[in-house]
């Protein structure tokens, strides 16, 4: 009997070390498995996935590509299964399509991939010895919505002469969801999905507010726009302003049009993180995921019912429609000039301030001079400009922790800080090119999650633990795992935050980590798996007896083709590589980490 390695409860696991192996990695004593990969047929008469006679067809009833977020669902209905909701965050068409061609894809190639987008709904089943999950294939509840399913638009927006088109003269129903990263789970038993680099599909803009979203002015990449011109912003200039909302899903009613909540705000929404107030309405944190742009909140002016009726559902269902939208402004408490760019912590010891929510609209109202509110929710970014909200390191995935209530900001990185004619180094962004990023510890204030103030610190500021410009919340440094660009975030049943991370900078692969975030051993981040190849860990869900991750893009290498692969995950070598998700558990069937 070996005795359990040290840690904070939940984090007791041996720390895998940083490593360039083409696999997922979890720590001794830990057994995973692939729960289901991409093309795995979910609805019924759906073929098997057969990489070589792919078809849109069978696309549109197969698990989609590139797994992001991830959502377990209770199905109380139904003994030992839970409904799996996936992200499909966009296609990879060089590792989807032998001899794939980018300068003349085919319809059917163009199709798959819009087939290939969207979101996932699959009942999924435990094994009762093991942490193992299995598909439940053709399962009532299982969906799949895509590029070209119907969505509604909701909320002050809905209608607005903004988001009509040729083929939608309403302004509200729209075809598709795209580029779906994190997202969230409400307390009414909704998910909720960010549109995120929702720009790269779209062709040919011109317009200030379209470049500000990133729009480019000539033909894309996947060249959509010559299949459908609804991708051509010169022939249907509306279009990308469907795009980029926060989508609310019911994954228990298979009949139900997914809403696009335009009371969100409109921006490369990379999550949406729910919680409620003491009197329970629904405040929803989102980042806007672009080298200095901002973070955002909603806050319902709705209660939700808790009854639990098909009436209290239906009305929990208009929640998000209805609320005040606003935009963090931060401001440090050390004196600017103590911020020169290397990530030196200021004299007083830490990387700290308050923030005020600057309100953007409530409902019909604008509280932003010279912008109405339907041009507030439609091109948020010009308002968070306009009001002078502070520039982030790219605001990724945010968690609030069920046990503190302190809310927890990935920024992944940024590059570009201190360059000429951008943003310099400040306290809650410190270092010029920042390659690793940091996470933001955000307190509301008197604990009020629609209050209209806060206090932050900077709780982790990532690296390699040796380099002086990294900080681990003041936790001895020589015995913590490194960590770059953190990305998605979530909490464990023991109050542990766990950090999956996009774009390793220190050379080994990305990761899945653990972190107390209180008592002594606050700071002390452990590394529980790596990825393979290429690959980006997402989605991470930590139940007791469960780690769930997204393996996303896996052999995603410059240069690598389906006939070149460059990871031979998950299958092995001579076989299609798969973005899949992947159950982690315990050999001795135990919960994790303790
Ligand atoms: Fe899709 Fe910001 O990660
Ligand atoms: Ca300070
Ligand atoms: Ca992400
Ligand atoms: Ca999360």
């Amino acid at each position: 009997h070996t005795p359990a390695p040290d840690g904070a409860r939940g984090l007791r696991f041996t720390p895998v070390a940083p490593n360039v192996a083409d696999q997922v990695t979890v720590p001794a004593g830990y057994s995973q498995h692939v729960v289901i990969r991409w093309g795995e047929p979910i609805l019924r008469g759906a073929p098997a996935f057969d990489p070589d006679r792919q078809t849109a067809k069978a696309q549109a009833g197969q698990f989609g590509y590139n797994n992001d977020f991830l959502s377990l669902l209770p199905l109380k209905s139904e003994r030992g299964r839970q409904v799996l909701v996936a992200n499909h965050e966009y296609t990879d068409e060089i590792l989807m399509f032998k001899g794939y061609s980018a300068a003349a894809p085919t319809r059917e190639q163009v199709e798959i991939a819009w087939a290939a987008h969207g979101l996932s709904v699959v009942v999924v089943e435990e094994d009762r010895g093991s942490g193992k999950l299995t598909a439940v294939t053709r399962h009532q509840l299982n969906r799949r919505l895509t590029a070209t399913s119907e969505f509604r638009l909701t909320g002050p927006a809905a209608g607005s002469a903004l988001l009509r088109t040729s083929a939608d003269r309403t302004g509200t129903k729209v075809l598709g969801t795209l580029n779906n990263c994190a997202g969230g789970t409400t307390p009414w038993g909704t998910t909720l999905h960010g549109e995120e680099n929702f720009n790269q599909y779209f062709a040919n803009a011109s317009s200030t507010t379209d470049l500000r979203y990133g729009i480019g002015t000539g033909a894309t990449e996947r060249k959509w726009e010559l299949f459908d011109k609804r991708f051509d912003v010169k022939q249907e200039p509306n279009e990308p302003h469907r795009f980029g909302w926060v989508v609310e899903l019911d994954p228990y009613d298979p009949e139900s049009t997914p809403r696009k909540r335009t009371a969100l705000g409109r921006f490369k929404h990379e999550a949406a993180q729910p919680r409620l107030t003491a009197d329970g309405r629904p405040v929803v944190y989102m980042g806007d995921d672009e080298r200095f742009d901002y973070f955002y909140k909603f806050v319902s002016s709705k209660r939700m019912r808790k009854g639990g009726s098909r009436a209290d559902h239906a009305y929990n269902l208009t929640l998000l429609d209805e609320g005040t939208l606003y935009v963090a402004k931060l401001t440090g408490d050390s004196p600017a000039g103590e911020f020169d760019g290397t990530g030196k912590l200021p004299a007083d010891g830490e990387f700290d301030g308050s923030g005020v929510w600057i309100p953007l609209a409530t409902g019909d109202v604008s509280h932003v001079p010279g912008m109405t509110a339907e041009e507030v929710y439609v091109f948020t970014r010009l308002a968070g400009d306009k009001v002078g909200a502070t520039k982030m390191d790219r605001p990724e995935d945010v968690e609030p922790s069920p046990r503190t209530g302190r809310v927890y900001i990935a920024l992944t990185n940024n590059t570009d800080r201190g360059k000429a004619g951008k943003a310099g180094a400040d306290e809650a962004n410190p270092r010029n090119a920042n390659k690793h990023g940091q996470i933001l510890e955000l307190a509301e204030n008197w604990d009020d999650p629609a209050g209209d103030g806060f206090a932050w610190r900077l709780f982790l500021v990532a690296g390699d633990p040796k380099d002086p410009a990294t900080y681990f919340a003041g936790f001895p440094k020589d015995k913590v795992s490194p960590i770059s660009c953190p990305d998605n975030v979530a909490f464990d049943p023991h109050g542990n935050l766990w950090i999956s991370t996009d774009g390793n900078a220190l050379g080994t692969h990305d990761g899945l980590f653990g972190v107390a975030t209180q008592g002594e051993r606050r700071g002390e981040l452990k590394q529980f798996l790596t990825m393979p190849n290429g690959a980006e860990t997402c989605g991470p869900i930590v139940q007791d007896r469960r780690v769930l991750v997204a393996v996303q893009h896996p052999g995603e290498i410059d240069g690598a083709t389906v006939e070149k692969p460059a990871s031979a995950w998950p299958d092995g070598p001579g076989r299609i590589v798969r973005p899949s998700v992947v159950a982690v558990w315990r050999k001795d069937g135990r919960d994790i980490g303790v």
